[in-house]
Order: C-alpha cells, then sequence, then structure tokens
C-alpha cells in the first residue's frame, strides 16, 4: 500500500502534484472565475466580512500564515493568524461581520475545534478547510473547502500543506471576486499560474537528488537554521517543523529580517543555513534584502543552502548549495519552495536512522489540548 516507496511519507511527497490538481479541480472554470459551490457563505455576506481570522495548530497554521500574504494583497481585508491554542483562551473580538478559517487536515484538532466553536459563539461564521470528510470540524463550521489530497497517512504532513495552501488561495481569490477588489490583470494572471502549478511542483519533484544526496551529509549536524521573509518566512517555519519532527534535530525558522536583532549570533562557522529566496522578478526589494542576508551570514562562516528561482543569478556566489525552483508568481512560491525541505527533512530522518511514518512522541491527530 506504500506503492513501491520505502514510506508513505516518500509516497505522499511524490503524490502532491495530483493531490494540488485535484484540489484545483472542477473550481477554475475556463473563463477564470472561480465557482466555490461548497462555500455556502452568500456572496452577499462575504460582502460584508470586514475581518478574517484564521485558526490551526502546526504545518496547517503554516498554510494560514501564508494565507495571510495572500487574503490582504488580494482583497485589502485585514488577515489575522492565530495558533488556535492561543486563541481560544485569548478574548478574541469578532463579531458577525468577520470570517473565521479553520484549517484542519484531519478534521479533529482539539484546539482548532474549541477555537471554531469559541467563535460561532461570537456570531462569526467559520469556513473550514479540510481534508478529512464528514469530520468533526467541516460537520461544525457554516461552510467547508475540502482539499482532496486523498489519506495522509504520514504523521508529518505534506501533502495535505500543499492542498490547504491552494484551498486557501481559492478562497483569498474568490473573496477578491465576490467583493471586485483588485480583480484585474494580476488575479487573471494568478489564476492561470495557479491552473498550472501541479505541473510545476513536479518538476520540483524531479530534480530532488541532489537535495537527499546534501541532506545525507548533514546527518551528523546538532543544528539547521532557516530564513525567509514575506511568504518564504512561513515555508522556513515549516522547514524547521519538519525537520525537528522527523530527524529530531535542532531547526528554527527566522524571518531574514531579525536575523540582526538575535539570530545572527547564533552563526558560526559551518552551521547549515537554508535560505528561502523571493522571486526577483516580484517584489525585487525583499529579493535584495535577502541576497545582502545571506552575504552576512555566509561572512560568518554559515553554510548557505539556498533555495532560487531558476534564472536567479544573484544568489549564485553566496550560495554553498543551490536548489533550484521553477519561477512562480511571488504568492505561489510557497507551494513550490516547501517541497524541497519535505524532502530534505525525510532524507536526513532516514540518515539518522529515525522512524519516518511514524515519528517519536507524535500522534497523526491530536484530539487532547
Ligand atoms: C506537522 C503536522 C502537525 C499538524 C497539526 C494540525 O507535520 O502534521 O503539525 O499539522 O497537528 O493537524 P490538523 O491539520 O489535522 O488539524
Amino acid at each position: 500500500e506504500k506503492g513501491g516507496y520505502d514510506y508513505f511519507m516518500l509516497k505522499e511527497i511524490a503524490e502532491q502534484p495530483k493531490a494540488v490538481a485535484d484540489t484545483l479541480l472542477g473550481r477554475i472554470d475556463p473563463s477564470g472565475s472561480l465557482t466555490l459551490d461548497e462555500v455556502r457563505i452568500s456572496p452577499s455576506e462575504l460582502r460584508e466580512i470586514d475581518k478574517v481570522v484564521i485558526v490551526a495548530c502546526g504545518t496547517a497554521f503554516h498554510a494560514g500564515l501564508i494565507a495571510k500574504y495572500a487574503i490582504e494583497h488580494w482583497t485589502r481585508i485585514p488577515c489575522e493568524v492565530e495558533l488556535a491554542s492561543e486563541f481560544r483562551y485569548r478574548d478574541p473580538i469578532l463579531d458577525g461581520r468577520s470570517l473565521v478559517i479553520a484549517i484542519s487536515q484531519s478534521g479533529e484538532t482539539m484546539d482548532t475545534l474549541m477555537a471554531l466553536r469559541h467563535a460561532r459563539e461570537q456570531g462569526s461564521k467559520v469556513l473550514a478547510i479540510c481534508n478529512t470528510n464528514g469530520s468533526t470540524i467541516p460537520r461544525e463550521s457554516d461552510a467547508v473547502l475540502y482539499t482532496h489530497a486523498g489519506p495522509e497517512v504520514a504523521v508529518a504532513s505534506t501533502k495535505a500543506f500543499l492542498t490547504q495552501l491552494v484551498a486557501c488561495y481559492l478562497v483569498a481569490l474568490y473573496l477578491g471576486q465576490v467583493r471586485g477588489t483588485k480583480w484585474g490583470d494580476e488575479i487573471q494572471a494568478v489564476i492561470k499560474d495557479l491552473s498550472r502549478i501541479s505541473e510545476e511542483v513536479e518538476r520540483v519533484l524531479e530534480t530532488m537528488e541532489p537535495v537527499r544526496a546534501l541532506a545525507r551529509t548533514l546527518a551528523g549536524k546538532d543544528t539547521v537554521l532557516f530564513l525567509g521573509r514575506h511568504v518564504g518566512y512561513p515555508v522556513a517555519l515549516e522547514g524547521a517543523l519538519k525537520l525537528k519532527e522527523l530527524a529530531y534535530m535542532h531547526a528554527e525558522g527566522f524571518a531574514a529580517g531579525e536575523l540582526k536583532h538575535g539570530p545572527i549570533a547564533l552563526i558560526e562557522e559551518d552551521v547549515p543555513v537554508v535560505v528561502v529566496v523571493p522571486s526577483p522578478r516580484g517584489r525585487s526589494v525583499l529579493h535584495d534584502k535577502i541576497v545582502s542576508n545571506i552575504q552576512e551570514i555566509r561572512a560568518r562562516g554559515a553554510r548557505t543552502i539556498v533555495i532560487a528561482e531558476e534564472g536567479d543569478e544573484a544568489v549564485v556566489p553566496y550560495a554553498d548549495h543551490l536548489i533550484r525552483i521553477p519561477a512562480t508568481p511571488t504568492l505561489l512560491q510557497p507551494l513550490v519552495a516547501t517541497v524541497p525541505l519535505q524532502v530534505f527533512a525525510c532524507e536526513l530522518a532516514t540518515a539518522r536512522g529515525n522512524e519516518v511514518d511514524q515519528p517519536r512522541n507524535l500522534a497523526k491527530s491530536v484530539t487532547v489540548e
């Protein structure tokens, strides 16, 4: 049932192009507009929304962090993202005009469930993004957008994450469509790119051998750091989480702009630092800032592992290891940039002799607090 793979995780990583395509299927019509029939919150209600709040845990929370960039950029609606476990014990300010999005692969995560109950008590509408049909979180929500990743068996989330991102982009674009904000050439172009993105994920998968080889050489390290900016920051957090849970190594993700505010003190000779580089074609200022971050850490001895778009030559002089990903619009980059980090963590775990599908102390769905 592992389909010839040694681990479910490897199988699920390989299934990502299909999972992404399946999640898009039937949701973008040929004219480029979105049909999300399942979102049974009426367009007039969606036009009234004045705040989006995303609640989730773990990897799903990272999807939410990325969604914030997309939602605010495409819809101009303020968006907050919060760990469900924090949200539910605060006094969050919500009302009937807040849209709460609960993201959960299993649909059974206790903290996310409690957060959504809390939101509904305040009169907010809750939209679930979920991978498990008929699970508790979608049953208790006002509406649900299912991700079509198929069953995810490995404890570490991979294909569910990519499909959560796709669902978040769809919701953001749909909100933009319904509200008419910024609905123009940029959005049409993004929809086109999104509809082709599964091929790009496939291309990334075809080039992972050097990432595996690199991971094997790092099996004896104690720490790996991850840096990113903008949507690359949550990608860095996700890369670090994968490494912790699978390889049992110390791993931390940082916003690259925070380097000088502390983390740079961690840089010493030969510490591997993975840097997620934004597209040089998009907001080039983001790109240039991160290139200077790479220079800074390399000057202090870090071993730089740079994930950068094909054709980005500016990073070449500072990359000890260069991992190429296809060019995508800035906001969609996490769909391709996360894949090498999954492969990296999986290979490191294997090299360290760890149980990939069932990491110690972890459960696939956390139904207790
Ligand atoms: C990490 C991982 C966990 C889950 C988290 C939320 O690889 O799998 O962090 O993402 O426990 O689970 P769901 O999405 O089922 O609510």
